[in-house]
């Protein structure tokens, strides 16, 4: 498998770091989306969105604001994701059903859940300016900081 242009390893070691020094949740989960963002393309926007009841609760972003602070499970992608309990990995958001734009921008999105043993805390969500930005090393890679996320939260 190619290189993954996320260096999933050194996110992973700043969230351990994070987590040593107390900073808590809401600094670890903005550590998450700030170095995740700062591996640049296809990484255009970052959004941690944390799992409250039957919605999903933005809780960290890095990039576009987004006017999706809360999004009901089994809505958008994101939704979606929490509904089927699986990583969604969308190559082309024009073709998706129940897509909703953040940014006119986007051509792809990935969705990566946030899971401890069968509960789900939440999910790492993805925009890319570019269709297809999400290959399986890229998707490997998010989903190692997904699952560090889940054993420090
Ligand atoms: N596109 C997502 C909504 C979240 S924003 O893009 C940040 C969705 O369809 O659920």
């Amino acid at each position: 498998m190619a290189e993954a242009v996320l260096d999933a390893e050194s996110i992973v070691r700043a969230l351990q770091g994070g987590f040593a020094r107390d900073v808590g949740r809401a600094a670890l989960l903005q550590l998450a989306a700030t170095r995740i963002r700062a591996a640049g393309p296809p990484y255009t926007g970052v959004y941690l969105y944390m799992l409250h009841g039957d919605g999903l609760v933005l809780e960290a972003f890095d990039g576009r604001s987004t006017e999706h602070t809360r999004i009901p499970v089994g809505r958008g992608i994101c939704g979606q994701a929490v509904a089927e309990r699986r990583d969604l990995n969308v190559p082309d958001v024009h073709r998706a059903e129940g897509y909703l734009a953040c940014s006119v921008e986007t051509r792809s999105e990935l969705v990566v859940l946030i899971r401890r043993h069968e509960e789900i805390l939440g999910q790492i969500d993805i925009d890319s300016d570019v269709v297809g930005g999400f290959p399986p090393e890229e998707e490997a890679a998010v989903r190692t900081v997904a699952d560090a996320l889940a054993a420090l939260l």
